[in-house]
């Protein structure tokens, strides 16, 4: 996830494209930079760092032009540095792209066999040379970015100028947002409205597989493909400042909820082969001979991200055949453990700079293990440090608590587990192909997840004014109880507890009174008929139960006093969808009794410390 933003128009476009950026660094701020065209040449100027370190850098400058282009980047492919940093060149051909190319490393070993050198280990720079590779044939600009984009698989919202065609700029889009800004003889591209709802509230959103070649006098929109004009409505926005920043919501972490269907199709994108039933190791950098001699994994965690681990341990066990153990990063670096040599640590960790995790990780490395780091800032300590690394492309997290990191950690956890199971041959080629099926639709499960939304603010209505809360949940959805308490406690400060549903009557079940809502995870799995005695259970004492279950689980219904129904998946996908409604409680809770749901009390999004 990164940050595009273009100007055309009468007025220094270098302030408007710095303005822009500084708009749009919730998208990533690991490295920015800005392209202006003058007198046919392009100038690029970038950094490592975040916008302010490039407005420095350019300071004094007198520098000024009324065409360019800015980007400000969250890494995918390649580590935060200057070199990796957009805008990228090829010739005379200068863009900025937000997205994931899943072809580029065969686009670009094939550029290079045909002489074309390349500056950066981004995906990015293919597209750019692929465009200039057609001008060099002698296509018109537009025509070349047509002919480029035929080749080019995956996400993408570009920006595009050239030294050869100074008046315009090109904008294309597929799956990656880009909103076009008219205002009075200036025009702009960006990835999000508040790039430039300084300038101008009118805005055209292009679709999918649209080109935009936008002039100082006008933008005018065709199919990439069939060049058909395309009439499009411009919409009048009436978002605050503030509200645009967050994308129309009222705070990150219900953004971030909300980006979940995005986040995961992008941590799945190009990372396995459904027709061939084989998950992509190049993207774990490891090697199906390594994964085959691990016979034991420690997977180690802190908070939410501990959670994941959790069920990390479901899903290895089950699907792979392969021991494993859980830590709290804190207890595994101080308990000594035995590491057995044929052992992987999975280190899973949304910052990758969590103080107690790193130690963990260290420490493993220390006893010799090899290292995994389940990982979402590329170019973190533990992505650094760690022998492999798989990168949760969920784009930045601005909320303190933690959301659209964990599901995505949980999908890595689950491509992981179908590869090991394949290298140890725990899994036919039939079973691998729907665990795939399965996971292609998990956006969308995902998405009409996500519908739920208005009965769980019914239910955070009613029970908002509790003291306490019980979270049951039973097997692979035991952790997801965890997660469930953890949340409400953190941003609501109610306290709660997430039980093994099993353990209530050997305690807790003394809390139960008519005061105390307990929650339970009643997906209609092997343990479905389990969870509803426990639910039966709590009636008979005065608790009310809230059931999370499964669509047309009637059965949950009638032992509860509100009840959420959630889409059917698989056994090692349910933490991801009944994960949904359990983060949004908590996020209606903490708005209802008025607490800073993005930053809660005494807690830091990256915790430094030990
Ligand atoms: C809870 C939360 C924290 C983090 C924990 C680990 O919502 O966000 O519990 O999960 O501090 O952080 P990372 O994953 O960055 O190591």
């Amino acid at each position: 996830m990164c940050g595009i933003i273009g100007y055309v128009g009468k007025r220094n476009a270098i302030p408007v494209l710095i303005n822009g950026l500084k708009r749009l660094e919730y998208r990533g701020y690991d490295s920015a930079g800005i392209a202006f065209l003058n007198d046919n040449k392009i100038t690029v100027r970038r950094c490592a760092g975040k916008i302010r370190d490039l407005e420095n850098s350019i300071k004094g400058e007198r520098l000024r032009s009324f065409i360019g282009l800015g980007h400000t980047r969250w890494a995918t492919h390649g580590r935060p540095s200057e070199e990796n940093a957009h805008p990228h060149r090829a010739g005379g051909i200068v863009l900025v792209h937000n997205g994931i190319i899943e072809n580029y490393f065969e686009l670009k070993e094939d550029l290079k066999k045909k002489g074309h050198v390349f500056t950066s280990e981004t995906d990015t720079e293919v597209i750019c040379h692929l465009i200039y590779s057609f001008s060099q044939k002698g296509l018109s600009f537009e025509d070349a970015t047509r002919e480029a984009l035929k080749h080019v698989e995956g996400a993408y919202a570009i920006g595009v100028i050239n030294e050869r065609e100074p008046d315009r700029m090109l904008a294309v889009k597929k799956d990656s947002p880009l909103v076009l800004g008219l205002g009075e003889g200036e025009f702009f591209i960006a990835s999000d409205i508040p790039a430039f709802l300084k300038y101008t509230r009118d805005v055209i959103i292009p679709e999918n597989g649209e080109l935009a070649v936008i002039t100082d006098k006008g933008v005018s929109i065709s199919g990439l493909i069939s060049k058909k004009p395309v009439r499009k409505q411009t919409t009048r926005i009436t978002w605050s400042p503030a509200m645009a920043e967050k994308g129309g919501y009222r705070h990150f972490m219900l953004k971030e909820i909300y980006e979940q269907p995005r986040a995961i199709s992008d941590t799945i994108r190009g990372r396995f082969f459904p027709e061939k039933g084989v998950v992509n190791l190049e993207e774990f950098s490891l090697r199906a001979g390594d994964l085959k001699k691990v016979n034991k994994i420690f997977l180690v965690a802190c908070g939410t991200s501990w959670h994941a681990a959790l069920i990390g341990k479901y899903m290895i066990e089950d699907m792979a055949r392969v021991p494993c153990e859980v830590d709290i990063a804190s207890e595994f670096r101080y308990r000594r453990p035995i590491v057995p040599e044929d052992s992987l640590v999975i280190v899973i960790t949304q910052s990758g700079e969590t103080a107690d995790t790193i130690a963990a990780q260290r420490e493993a490395q220390k006893l010799g293990a090899r290292v995994l780091s389940i990982c979402n800032v590329v170019g973190s300590t533990s992505a650094r440090e760690a022998d492999s690394v798989f990168y949760t492309h969920s784009g930045p997290e601005i909320g303190v608590a933690s959301t659209k990191a964990f599901t995505t950690q949980l999908t890595g956890l689950y491509l992981f587990s179908i590869a090991l199971a394949k290298a140890k041959g725990a899994l036919k080629s039939g079973e691998i192909k729907e665990l795939f099926s399965e996971l292609l639709q998990l956006p969308e499960k995902v998405e009409k997840a996500l519908r739920i939304n208005n009965a769980v603010l019914k239910v955070a209505r009613k029970f908002y004014h509790a003291r306490d809360f019980l979270y049951l949940g039973r097997g692979i959805n035991y952790p997801i109880a965890l997660e469930g308490a953890l949340k409400l406690k953190e941003i609501s400060y109610i306290h709660a507890e997430g039980y093994p549903a099993g353990e209530m009557k050997h305690g807790p079940i003394a809390l139960i009174d008519n005061n105390m809502p307990v929650l339970a995870l009643a997906p209609d799995d092997k343990v479905f008929e389990k969870i509803l005695s426990n639910m039966e259970e709590v009636n008979s004492r005065g608790g009310k139960v809230i059931a999370v279950a499964t669509e047309g689980a009637a059965k949950a219904l009638v032992r509860a006093s509100h009840a959420l129904f959630l889409p059917k998946t698989n056994y090692y996908l349910t933490p991801v969808i009944f994960s949904i409604p359990l983060h949004l409680l908590a996020y209606h809770m903490a708005v209802l009794r008025k607490c800073n749901v993005d930053q809660p009390r005494n807690l830091a999004k990256s915790v430094t410390v030990e």
